[in-house]
């Protein structure tokens, strides 16, 4: 029996605008540009693009099915599909639960560097200030003890309040408002970009591949950046699977968000390098790159001030989709595991990602091994066992139905998404994760 009370989502302009809102966040506008600045520009990009291509949109597509031909969260699906308790596929629901709480307690962290610079720029005059005062603004905020621990929970209490409203009312309804307007405004600052005096060799840096800077470590990279933006490996897709049931074209609405997500990505390179360059900065300065280029092109810009904020306002809201798609994670396995409400749930799994939060907020050595150990190994571990239990371990008549909704679309593509999802994606992890951590 499947239940009817889990809540659904209401269109397929909510659902793609979900999807793609837990796609689009942190990891399009701050994670990719720091990366790419880091190993070579355009050779990251494009092998991104290709692993994206062949594993990432795979992965994406197994997990939503799995999820919509479950009807249910991570570690129950494996139970339905198989017909067992306590199958070794199972693992894949444990792993993408433990990511879950660590990854959200990371995110929420920085998430809280980022609503930090909204009140900087409302507030404190942020645009105005030189590079070198903009880079102690971030430093200033790390090294005080409480700042940190504070914005990262008021905004995990943000996300837990609109998860414990449900589905429909909670999650669909905020995404469908906050993805476009973040797109418009993404799209402004493309345009400042382009007046800048380093707007040819940013693209230049973005888009012409040097091969020189790549290593073994740039696949793992690239790798661990196409799990983390996408969403996948740890049955976050998989979950909003679930909560839909309306016949749809799985392989047209999640390419698009898949593409969404790219584009966004690469949206954020090209606003971010030229500034980079116009300024004399460093492409690979690590972690603080969107932090340190941004203030600068906005005061650029006529009212860069009231844009800064609104553009910070907006990466928080960003951030916040792509919070609420963990925490629904969270939650739903909470409920079916322990049996209790939705908004016990949603109380509970705060507590726990609330220490998670402490930690990484008060140690840098938790926040970066939290991304890491995420990001690197979890994900495309937990990623490697869906794309194997999708093509191996459940029944493909079952897959084979979800996917082209009962022989309506997409029947001409399934043998090549299985095909991908049988060996292209796993033997692509298998090899990058043996290479980069040396055993091969
Ligand atoms: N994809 C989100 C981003 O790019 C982060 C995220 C990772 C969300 C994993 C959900 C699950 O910021």
């Amino acid at each position: 029996m499947k239940e009817n009370n889990r809540g659904n989502f209401g269109s397929k302009f909510g659902i793609l605008m979900a999807v793609a809102g837990s796609a689009v966040g942190l990891g399009n506008i701050w994670r990719f540009p720091y990366l790419a600045g880091e190993n070579g520009g355009g050779a990251f990009l494009l092998i991104y693009i290709g692993l994206i291509l062949v594993v990432g949109l795979p992965i994406v597509l197994a997990e939503y099915s799995i999820g919509k031909a479950a009807q249910a969260g991570p570690i129950k699906a494996i139970r339905r599909l198989t017909g067992k308790r306590h199958s070794p596929w199972e693992s894949m629901g444990y792993i993408a639960v433990t990511v879950g709480y660590i990854l959200l307690g990371f995110y929420c962290v920085l998430s809280g560097w980022v609503v930090k610079f909204f009140v900087e720029s409302a507030f404190g005059g942020l645009v105005s200030k030189s590079p070198s005062e903009i880079s102690s603004t971030l430093t200033v905020f790390q090294e005080s003890v409480w700042q940190p621990i504070v914005f990262g929970l008021a905004f995990l209490v943000i996300s837990m309040m609109i998860v414990r409203r449900g589905i429909d009312r909670g999650v669909e309804k905020w995404s469908k408002i906050l993805m476009p307007t973040l797109f418009v405004m993404l799209i402004l600052l493309c345009i400042n970009s382009s007046t800048l005096s380093g707007w040819g060799r940013g693209l230049d840096f973005l888009f012409n591949p040097d091969w020189s800077e790549v290593t073994t470590r740039t696949f793992i990279d690239a790798l661990g950046q196409m799990f983390f933006t996408l969403s996948i490996g740890m049955g976050v897709i998989l979950t909003y699977g679930s909560y839909t049931r309306k016949g749809e074209n799985i392989f047209k609405s999640k390419g698009l968000a898949t593409i969404i997500d790219t584009s966004i990505a690469i949206l954020a390179g090209v606003i971010i390098f030229p500034v980079v360059f116009s300024f004399g900065m460093e492409a690979g300065q690590g972690p603080a790159l969107v932090f340190n280029t941004l203030p600068l092109a906005f005061a650029e810009l006529p009212m860069g001030g009231v844009l800064a904020s609104l553009f910070f306002l907006m990466l928080a809201i960003a951030a916040l989709t792509s919070a609420i798609s963990i925490h629904e994670l969270l939650v739903t396995v909470a409920v079916e595991q322990f049996k209790i409400s939705r908004k016990r749930a949603a109380l509970l799994t705060t507590g726990g990602v609330a220490v998670v939060v402490a930690g990484c907020a008060s140690w840098d050595v938790l926040f970066d091994g939290a991304d890491f150990a995420s990001s690197n190994v979890l994900m495309p571990l937990c990623g490697l066992i869906t794309v194997l239990f999708a093509g191996w371990g459940m029944k493909s008549k079952v897959l084979r139905k979800t996917f082209t909704d009962n022989g309506k679309y997409s029947k001409g593509i399934y043998p090549i998404f299985l095909f991908c999802v049988r060996f292209i994606a796993p033997i692509a992890i298998a090899l990058i994760f043996l290479s980069g951590f040396g055993f091969i």
